[in-house]
């Protein structure tokens, strides 16, 4: 059988995640793993889930273990479009989708949104599962360079300007503006609004990507994209993999009613529904007041973890090394100094049981060669010590090879 002749086109420029094969590698249990984007197990609201269900099951079992809408059931859209109103959006419960996970939002977002040959816009670093849903819509994607504020708006000016003369005109802008997976840093107010103007003046969606902007361990909360939405061209989703659980696979798109009627025809081939029954408990997990309490909880549990991980790269990596304290979220973005290769010093981190994920798979342009991405939320404060103290020791060991 020839299989090549079989699978389609899309298929042949679908990629295994980096991150999932690299994953593969971290599982033995003695390596010390900054590499994935795990919660910490240790957070989860087990007790509470465990009431919740019962209670869902005793109250509502014949509808919760039925097929739902696909739109979600409509008590966690109005609860969810709630939360967005206090946070400055103007939603209702028609403009909410659940999905089944944020990756499932990026993908249907694909679907509905994106032909063979379209151009697409992206942060430089951005979500690894972000560039692999788009990548199977076979589109270009094209990068604008993140600073300490996100998004550089002003480069972005130019490559929308250069795509114009070339006769393109990208569909989306994709972002994570808060706490950005991979690079952890917050795009202001102003940027966010400019953004905004952006989008109005050249007929583009944004895409806003959200999942850690509860997760705030000092600073304020900046307003999503979103709130300063007045035409319906921002598409925001958020999820519970980060505040709740990644198991319950649930997630939210907030858009205008006609984009999510469309979302919504796309995502009922995927599944016809998300989970009913975890869409009952995290409906009644928020509404019982847990979520928010739980979300404290997490953030006093993560800070600590964030400021060893800082501490222990000021300890123990070379003293020109680039590392933003991130202010939330989930991740240490390192930029080492030299001409050390992230990617190719992998093994070497191995070796020492130590694991982490390399800048370049973050990069739609190849960029990156020298950064990596670390997880905090995952290990407990002694190995987050003793892992940087590892990975010390191994970059070290590159910058004398390299002289
Ligand atoms: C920026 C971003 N978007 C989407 C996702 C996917 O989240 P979910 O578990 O809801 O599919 C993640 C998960 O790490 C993420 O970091």
């Amino acid at each position: 059988m020839n299989l090549e002749r079989l699978f389609s086109r899309r298929t042949k420029v679908m990629r295994p995640s980096e991150i999932r094969e690299l994953l593969k590698l971290t599982q033995q249990p003695d390596i010390i793993s900054f590499a994935g984007g795990l919660p910490n197990p240790d957070a989860f609201p087990i007790d509470e889930i465990q009431d919740i269900t019962r209670r869902v099951l005793e109250e509502k079992g014949k509808l919760a273990l039925q097929y739902g809408p696909t739109e979600g059931i409509r008590s966690l859209r109005e609860t969810l479009a709630n939360r967005c109103r206090k946070d400055g959006m103007d939603a209702s419960s028609d403009n909410v989708l659940i999905t089944t996970g944020s990756q499932q939002g990026l993908d249907v977002i694909g679907r509905i949104f994106l032909d063979p040959g379209d151009t697409i816009i992206v942060e430089l670093p951005t979500y690894l599962g972000a560039i692999n849903a788009f990548r199977a819509y076979e589109v270009n994607f094209e990068g604008i360079p993140l600073d300490k504020d996100g998004m550089r708006i002003d480069l972005l000016e130019d490559k929308i300007e250069d795509l114009k003369k070339k006769g393109i005109t990208p569909k989306f802008i994709y972002v994570v503006p808060t706490f950005q997976n991979p690079a952890g840093v917050v795009m202001p107010e102003s940027r966010r609004r400019k953004l905004v103007d952006i989008a109005n003046e050249h007929d583009l969606l944004i895409i806003e990507d959200d999942p850690y902007g509860k997760l705030i361990y000092e600073g304020d909360f900046v307003r999503p994209i979103k709130s300063f939405d007045d035409e319906g061209r921002v598409i925001y989703l958020s999820t519970f993999s980060k505040i709740l659980s990644p198991g319950f696979r649930l997630a939210w798109i907030v858009a205008d009613e006609e984009i999510i009627r469309k979302l919504s025809i796309g995502k009922q081939a995927l599944d016809l529904c998300s989970n009913t029954f975890a869409q009952y408990i995290a409906n009644e997990f928020i509404e019982s007041g847990y979520l928010d309490l739980h979300i404290m909880r997490i953030i006093e549990m993560y800070r600590p973890k964030r400021d060893r991980m800082m501490e222990s790269i000021k300890k123990y990596f070379p003293e020109d090394t680039i590392c933003h304290k991130p202010r939330g979220g989930m991740f240490a973005w390192v930029t080492l100094p030299g001409d050390i290769d992230t990617e190719e010093m992998f093994l070497d981190a191995i070796k020492e049981k130590v694991a982490y994920i390399h800048g370049k798979a973050f990069h739609v342009d190849g960029g990156g060669a020298s950064s990596m991405r670390l997880n905090f939320s995952y290990s407990s404060e002694e190995l987050i010590e003793e892992g940087i103290k590892r990975l010390g020791k191994v970059i070290e060991r590159k910058l004398k090879e390299a002289k």
